[in-house]
């Protein structure tokens, strides 16, 4: 499989006179020179699309270039899954997120994305290598972890009492690394699934959940369930949080073409979330309004659904939407990536997951190679693929 880690490719050619040159060296200061001449048209264009040429802002565009190419995505999105190695789901959430953490309803669905692990014996300690994010690490038992998946690892391996077994755990991610696809939570029911098969625990996939939901709020702070709940069954739903969550699944006639924009900036859903709760808790009625108008808009996109209806389903996302807005959880990448879907003539298009930054999703049943291809030319990458 391809991996494509091209920088962002210019959209207009800039005119030979409006270069500036002098600003260049203050400008790239600590970039790479071998990166300079590529991404140099890019940052120009850009600043002189916005008609204000400052050094600070070519520096915050050049980091967004940076992280954009250091996030590779599969070129193809049916990527090729390693046989023998069990499986999880990424997801998109059509309607509803950020809200669902308060009990409100959301709607979402699985990608063909997946998330791949594998368990092999091993002499001594736990190894966990993922060799496309270039992680290799031995998972010291009860140690002050670095990062969250260690953590997470950690503890399922405690909840398991798989602790005193040697193992080499090998990830293969067909999901991009935190853009808001599920990523996170695929990667735990991937690991939990090897493991069971490795060891013949025989869990059930309700243990299965429950125990990627654990690692979920080991890794967010705090979460909905709604992304392990996606990622361990694979289903079109209605999804409530609760002790069991409440889960209805959605039936629908046709697949529906969607358009996944992948803005390339990495976005932690544990600070979004956290920003959304340190909101609320200032202003609890205004915020829990705003939560319920989205719990509304979810149970009407199911109706929709039901009924096929893909404009009232496309508008009601407009405008959860414009609530997420008023959540403060968009960006401008994401922005610029949902008026690109709308120009081109999708449905509906907002931002899916946590926001600031991941990814967006738009319905297109007509024009899904239109939408696909005006945000490549816009220097971000994108995925047709259809859910139901
Ligand atoms: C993240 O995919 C969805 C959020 O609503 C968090 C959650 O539900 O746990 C932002």
């Amino acid at each position: 499989m391809k991996y494509v880690t091209k920088p962002v490719a210019p959209t207009v050619p800039i005119p030979e006179e409006v270069v500036p040159t002098p600003v260049t060296c203050k400008m790239f200061e600590d970039i790479p020179t071998e990166y300079i001449p590529s991404i140099f048209d890019d940052v120009v264009e850009l600043l002189v699309e916005e008609g204000d040429i400052k050094i600070w802002r070519a520096q915050e565009i050049i980091k967004t270039m940076q992280q954009r190419k250091e996030i590779a995505v599969p070129e193809d999105e049916m990527a090729e899954l390693k046989p023998g190695f069990p499986c999880s789901y990424g997801k998109v959430i059509l309607l509803g997120e950020h809200a669902v953490v308060y009990g409100t309803q959301a709607v979402a669905a699985p990608i063909n994305l997946a998330m791949q692990a594998k368990v092999w014996s091993n002499a001594n300690g736990v190894h966990l290598i993922i060799p496309r994010w270039g992680v290799e690490e031995k998972i010291q038992r009860g140690a002050d972890h670095k990062y969250s998946i260690y953590k997470s690892l950690d503890m399922i391996l405690e909840k398991l009492n798989l602790r005193d077994q040697g193992m080499k755990i090998e990830v293969v991610p067909h999901i991009p690394r935190a853009m808001g696809l599920g990523g996170s939570a695929a990667l735990a029911v991937a690991i939990i699934r090897a493991l069971d098969e490795h060891f013949e625990l025989k869990l059930g996939e309700d243990e299965i959940n429950k125990l990627a939901f654990e690692s979920e709020l080991l890794v967010h702070g705090s979460a909905s369930g709604i992304d392990n709940t996606l990622a361990t069954y694979g289903k079109f739903i209605l999804y409530k949080k609760g002790d069991p969550p409440f889960m209805q699944e959605v039936t629908i006639k046709d697949r529906i073409p969607i358009v996944i924009g992948i803005t390339g900036v990495e976005s932690l859903t544990a600070k979004m979330v956290s920003g959304v709760r340190k909101a609320w808790e200032k202003n609890k009625s205004l915020y829990e309004r705003i939560f319920s108008e989205i719990d509304e808009l979810s149970g009407q996109a199911v109706k929709a659904l039901e009924k096929n209806d893909l404009q009232q389903l496309g508008e009601l996302m407009n405008v959860n939407q414009g609530l997420l807005n008023a959540l403060q959880v968009s960006s401008q990448d994401l922005e610029v990536l949902i008026d690109i879907a709308r120009r081109n003539g999708a449905l509906g298009a907002k931002l899916t997951g946590a926001g600031g930054g991941g990814a967006m999703v738009a319905i297109c049943p007509d024009c899904a190679d239109r939408v696909a291809l005006a945000m490549r030319k816009a220097g971000y990458k994108a995925m047709v693929t259809e859910i139901g």
